[in-house]
């Protein structure tokens, strides 16, 4: 596996690739979520490149930026034992050059849901992504289904602007109990990992209702809202029914729908979502 870490490096180590290339494109402190990516890109393109970067730009706050937990060692382990043939590792400098100012921004799509909690976040993770795609010109980018509003994103920025490139998404990854893989699990104390799995018995309830024939989303949201509730560690930040796609809000419902919330417990705040409906 070859480790670069300044784009001149990665140029001539892509210019070696001669057949498919999948990039799987992470924040590091990879769990089995980001492997299942890495296995996927795996058995579909031939040469398979990982990126590492704790994106900045994504960030609401610096304190969020410090906390995130990070493990450069283990990753380029867990990378290298996955047979990845390729990881940038860029440093800030190195993506953002001093005096940086271009940023990509995906309108609509990202008013609502995390884009609409956190200002910036989406504009810091469709600039990285472009930077990302141009820097790898991969055949297929690989990423998972729990960002859900991520996916519609980087989706739309593909073909708005036209990135010669696939956008492949794999089904979230979860632990026995339902709670979704995510990076920062690692930060929630024992108490606040059994309180976490709130979320997906939310998103479990709307699902069975939803399976039962309800179509009015204001209830749907009033149900995972309850479950929500009944956790004294959890407080919801948002809980929607939308349209898969668009992200648009929904009242009548049609036979498929993304149910998706963001949940604080302590400072952690977790996402999950689920497709309602989904055959
Ligand atoms: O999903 C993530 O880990 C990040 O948002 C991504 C896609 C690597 C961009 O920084």
């Amino acid at each position: 596996m070859k480790i670069v870490k300044t784009l001149l490096e990665l140029r001539s180590a892509r210019a070696t690739f001669t057949g498919s290339l999948g990039l799987v494109p992470t924040m590091g402190y990879l769990h089995r979520g980001h492997l299942s990516l890495v296995q996927s890109a795996r058995a579909e393109n031939e040469f398979v490149a990982a990126s590492i970067f704790v994106n900045p730009a994504q960030f609401e706050s610096v304190d969020d930026l410090d906390d995130y937990p990070r493990d450069l060692e283990r990753d380029l382990d867990l990378l290298d034992t996955h047979n990845v043939d390729l990881v940038w590792a860029p440093d800030r400098s190195e993506m953002y050059p001093h005096g940086y100012q271009t940023y990509v921004t995906v309108n609509q799509l990202t008013s609502g849901l995390e884009g609409g909690r956190r200002p910036g976040h989406m504009r810091g993770v469709t600039t990285i992504v472009s930077k990302l795609l141009i820097a790898f010109r991969p055949d297929r980018a690989y990423f998972g289904q729990k960002d859900a509003q991520q996916v519609c994103v980087v989706r739309r920025l593909v073909a708005d602007l036209g990135f010669p490139v696939e956008v492949v998404t794999c089904p979230t990854v979860r632990e026995s109990d339902g709670l979704a893989l995510s990076s920062r699990n690692a930060r929630l104390s024992v108490d606040q990992r059994q309180a976490s799995t709130v979320l997906f018995r939310a998103l479990s309830a709307a699902s069975v209702a939803f399976a039962e024939g309800q179509r009015d989303g204001d209830k749907l949201c009033g149900l995972m809202s309850d479950v929500v509730a009944t956790e004294p560690l959890a407080d919801a930040r948002y809980i929607a029914i939308t349209e898969v796609e668009t992200l648009q809000d929904l009242r009548q419902l049609p036979e498929q729908v993304l149910a998706s919330l963001a949940v604080c417990i302590g400072q952690v705040v977790l996402i999950d979502n689920m497709v309602l409906g989904e055959t």
